[in-house]
């Protein structure tokens, strides 16, 4: 999915030429297309080096690449990405739905990032895992949302066969704004379901584990039939 993403919106934005961004410039903010267009490298270098991260196989067989590539998601990936997702997020010419959509993802993403960051500098393992999941999930709600925009465009939301500019933008702000948020509440659910499961299977090993332990543990007493009182009492 991540693949089909990249080839399918980034080649537009390497020619570095305005006029084919599918995102106007809004007013007069000149400076937008090239905030655009870094948020945009910055944000395929956290989604490639992202399906780094989470290959079990690279993580093991490769610990410096996973921590080289860990690094890269967080400081040429993640934050530059988001921290311009915020400036673009914020003058979205797309509407309001969609500007609350963007800057609400921008500081989650964010947020999650410097949070995983801080708990690996700390060794706090587990907790670093768990942040860097909700990350991740932030993450891949970029080419989902995309998805989500074609299922509605293919269902309740065709295009209007009106070529009158207010009734298309009027479309493309309800077609882009429907399609965000859902985008990224759906994998960070994922993620949170996914992250709870796990705790519980764990706790639930960890439990029969200690139960084993207990049992071998104890020193198994036999009775011997001859031991037991009678009706007559012992002999
Ligand atoms: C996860 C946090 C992210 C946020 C909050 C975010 C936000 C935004 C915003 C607000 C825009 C402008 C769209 C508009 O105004 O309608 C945009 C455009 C874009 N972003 Fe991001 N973005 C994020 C991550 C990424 C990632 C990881 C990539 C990967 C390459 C990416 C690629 C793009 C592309 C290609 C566009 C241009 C629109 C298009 O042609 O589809 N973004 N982003």
């Amino acid at each position: 999915m991540c693949a089909v993403f990249l080839v399918l919106s980034l080649p537009r934005y390497l020619t570095f030429d305005p006029d084919r961004s599918r995102v106007q410039q809004p007013g007069d903010f000149t400076l937008h297309y090239p905030l655009l267009v870094a948020h945009i490298l910055f944000g395929t270098v956290a989604i490639v080096t992202c399906c780094l991260q989470v290959w079990p196989w690279l993580r093991q067989a490769h610990p410096a690449v996973h921590r080289v590539s860990g690094r890269l998601y967080v400081f040429a990936g993640a934050l530059p990405a988001g921290a311009l997702g915020l400036v673009v997020g914020a003058t979205s010419p797309n509407g309001l739905t969609m500007r609350m959509s963007s800057v609400m993802l921008s500081v989650l993403w964010l947020v999650f990032t410097i949070a995983g960051y801080r708990t690996a500098r700390q060794r706090r393992w587990a907790d670093h895992r768990r942040w860097m999941i909700r990350s991740f999930a932030a993450t891949m709600a970029i080419p989902l949302n995309r998805v989500y925009a074609w299922l509605l465009e293919a269902t309740v939301l065709p295009a209007p066969s009106s070529n009158d500019p207010a009734v298309q933008e009027a479309w493309v702000h309800n077609l882009v704004g429907n399609a965000d948020w859902p985008g990224w509440v759906t994998t960070l659910l994922v993620a949170e379901w996914w992250l709870t499961e796990r705790s519980a299977r764990a706790k639930h090993k960890a439990r029969a584990a200690r139960r084993r332990a207990a049992a071998a543990a104890t020193p198994v007493t036999t009775t011997r039939p001859a031991d037991l009182p009678t009706r007559e009492g012992p002999s």
